[in-house]
């Protein structure tokens, strides 16, 4: 969608993933949807390096509403949860520097089974216009599908006649996928980011069944994936309980390479070092934040080792080497650069991704060798033209 915004993917942090539909506040006071925990979560993005970082948008996903519109049909938050109201809730993320996003649905309901838009959407854009809303994922529960290609770009033609600024996530594609071919042209004209598939889980089967559907489709969902437009494979789960130190990585890594949009769901209250220096990664983010914004594609397969790549500005190439394998031991591969796609230039620089090392200098005709870690671990790294070498040679990295 071509509004000005999301030029690169849009990095943030969203309810849902860690915090679901937790209402009961009596008992659970730090993780019900409230928006003492949108503050609370605000405090940290803004002081602990978060939105330094990038990570701009805070969103709250469903369960802020109250069962009921009120008596000029507006929506209204929950009362108990939400006691200041969703005005003065944007006020203090907006005071921290951070971009306020809120969560409707296009159909009757929201999948929470609060009230949906489809009656009220220009009553509802204007609603969140007037509660400074910079950002609205508008999901698909209990709707029709074939009404979405109409609908949602109708949404967005009231978003946009707010004449307030607001990225437009849709979840349009997700509900039409399996059943009917969504438009993507269509999608990515009228959406600045779009869920495809399905909910991402907090443990490994279900990242690397994401991981894999986006790599099945990549040809065509990288046609319309830029500056403006993105695919969604939802959100990020580091920090949470399902990930292994080395699947955390993978998913930084290949979310990064994908240019998909970085949204945090987890608690950043509590969250240990380890979790959090890997999504404030500088290079794994620059990556993602490429100006070029293209979609990294899934090139190869040695040995079970799927190679991920991405051109960036300046002729520079981001790899992943990604073992999806749940089980096993290290393996070790030995690919010539050609079969990287580099063989343009004399001689390429590589850098390790995670900690900016230099790995070695290799000209177009060598070799590199990669060992990548079991059960969903990844090899990252990125190469950059330089000069010939004097003395060509095989160059081993790891092994
Ligand atoms: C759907 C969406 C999720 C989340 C929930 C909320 O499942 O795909 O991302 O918004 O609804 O109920």
């Amino acid at each position: 969608l071509e509004n000005g915004l999301a030029r690169t993917p849009p990095m943030g942090w969203m309810t849902w993933q860690r915090f679901r539909c937790v209402t009961d506040c009596k008992n659970f006071p730090d993780e019900c949807i409230s928006e003492k925990l949108i503050r609370d979560m605000a405090d940290r993005m803004a002081e602990d390096g978060y939105l330094e970082a990038g990570y701009e948008y805070i969103i709250v996903d469903d369960c802020w509403l109250a069962m009921k519109r009120d008596e000029n049909k507006r929506l209204q938050p929950d009362p108990e949860r939400f006691p200041s109201g969703i005005r003065a809730l944007a006020d203090y993320v907006h005071s921290k520097g951070l971009k306020f996003g809120i969560y409707e649905d296009y159909g009757t309901l929201t999948c929470g089974g609060y009230p949906g838009s489809i009656d009220h959407l220009e009553l509802d854009a204007q609603t969140f216009a007037e509660w400074t809303v910079d950002y609205l994922k508008l999901d698909g529960c209990y709707a029709d599908i074939k009404l979405m290609d109409d609908g949602y770009p109708l949404m967005g033609h009231y978003l946009n006649k707010t004449n307030r600024q607001i990225v437009y996530s849709c979840s349009w594609p997700a509900y039409q996928e399996g059943t009917i071919q969504p438009n993507y042209t269509k999608i990515a004209e009228y959406c600045n980011l779009w869920r495809n598939y399905d909910d991402i889980d907090d443990h490994f089967g279900s990242l690397n069944d994401i991981i894999q559907w986006f790599a099945s489709k990549q040809d065509n969902l990288s046609l319309v994936h830029g500056p403006g437009a993105w695919n969604d494979p939802d959100m990020l789960l580091i920090g949470n309980y399902g990930l292994s130190d080395g699947q955390s990585k993978a998913q930084m890594a290949i979310w990064s390479i994908m240019a998909a949009p970085l949204i945090m769901s987890n608690d950043l209250r509590t969250i240990k070092k380890w979790h959090s220096n890997i999504l404030l990664n500088k290079n794994l983010i620059s990556i993602n934040q490429d100006r070029l914004g293209l979609m990294g594609k899934r090139i190869l397969e040695i040995n079970y080792i799927q190679i991920w790549s991405k051109t960036l500005v300046n002729d520079i190439v981001a790899f992943v080497f990604y073992n999806p394998l749940p089980y096993g031991t290290p393996r070790y591969i030995s690919v010539p650069l050609k079969q990287l796609g580099l063989d343009k230039k004399d001689a390429y620089n590589f850098y390790e991704t995670f900690s900016g090392d230099l790995i070695g200098k290799f000209n177009r005709t060598d070799f590199i060798n990669i060992k990548v870690d079991p059960s969903g671990s990844v090899f990252a790294c990125w190469a950059e033209p330089t000069k010939l070498a004097s003395e060509p040679k095989t160059k081993s990295t790891l092994w």
